[in-house]
C-alpha cells in the first residue's frame, strides 16, 4: 500500500457517482490525470461547506468531477457556474449534472474563460481556477475585482510537477504561466495566500 492508498483508505469514501466518473474518465479520456480524484475532491467539498459560498465559479470543467464536489458542499440556495472550452465534453457533463440533486443550480458555459468571465457578473464567493495554465495571471487579474471581499480563489496545479522550483529551466508556456501566476500572487498585498502541497499543488487565496 502506498501513501496515497493509505490516505484514501482513511478518509471519507468517494461517493459512488464520483467513483464511476473517475473510472469512466480514465477509460475514455485522453488526459484523465486532469480529473481531481478522491482526496482532492473530498477536500474541495469540505472547504466549500466551510466557506458557505452563494456563488461559485469554476474555470475548466473537464468531465465534471470537481464541479460535483463543489455542488455537493454548497449551501441549498447557492449556484454553481463552470466554464469549459471543449464543447465535445458538454453533453455528457450536462447529463451528469442533471442526474444529481443539484443539477438545476449548476450552469455550464461553453467557450473561452477569458471571454465568458465578464458576461457572468460579479459577486463570486468562491472561484476555482483550473483551465489554461498559460492564462492563470489573466484569469486572476480579471477575477479579483469580481469576487467579494473575503472571497476565496483556489488555483490548481500551482506546483506543476515541481517544475516551478527549477528557475534555470527553459520553461514551456504552461510552466511559465504557472510560475508567473505564483510570483504575482506572492507579491500581491490585496490577498492572503497559502499553497497546499496537495496533488499537483493548490493555492488558496483570500481577498482582503
Ligand atoms: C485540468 S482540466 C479541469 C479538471 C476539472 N476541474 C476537475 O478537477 O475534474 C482543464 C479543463 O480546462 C479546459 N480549458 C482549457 N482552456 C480553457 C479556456 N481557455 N477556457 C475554458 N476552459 C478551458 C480544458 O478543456 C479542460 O477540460
Amino acid at each position: 500500500m502506498d501513501i496515497e492508498d493509505y490516505i484514501e483508505a482513511h478518509i471519507s469514501p468517494e461517493p459512488d457517482r464520483l467513483y464511476q466518473l473517475y473510472r469512466e474518465t480514465n477509460l475514455t479520456r485522453l488526459y484523465p490525470r486532469m480529473c481531481s480524484g478522491h482526496l482532492q475532491g473530498r477536500i474541495l467539498k469540505m472547504l466549500t461547506e466551510m466557506i458557505k459560498p452563494r456563488r461559485i465559479l469554476e474555470l475548466g470543467t473537464f468531465t465534471g468531477y470537481s464541479a460535483l464536489c463543489f455542488a455537493e458542499g454548497m449551501p441549498a440556495d447557492a449556484e454553481f457556474h463552470t466554464i469549459e472550452i471543449d464543447d465535445e465534453l458538454i453533453d455528457d457533463v450536462r447529463e451528469l449534472f442533471d442526474s444529481t440533486p443539484w443539477g438545476n443550480r449548476m450552469y455550464i458555459h461553453v467557450g473561452d474563460a477569458i471571454d465568458i468571465i465578464p458576461t457572468l457578473g460579479d459577486g463570486w464567493d468562491l472561484v476555482f481556477i483550473d483551465a489554461n495554465k498559460r492564462h492563470y495571471t489573466d484569469y486572476y487579474e480579471m477575477l479579483l475585482p469580481r469576487v467579494n471581499k473575503g472571497a476565496y480563489i483556489f488555483a490548481d496545479n500551482t506546483l506543476w510537477s515541481g517544475k516551478v522550483v527549477d528557475r534555470t529551466a527553459n520553461h514551456d508556456a504552461q510552466s511559465a504561466g504557472v510560475c508567473n501566476f505564483n510570483d504575482l500572487v506572492a507579491a500581491d498585498a490585496r490577498v492572503e495566500k497559502v499553497i497546499l502541497p496537495l496533488r499537483d499543488g493548490m493555492t488558496i487565496i483570500r481577498k482582503l
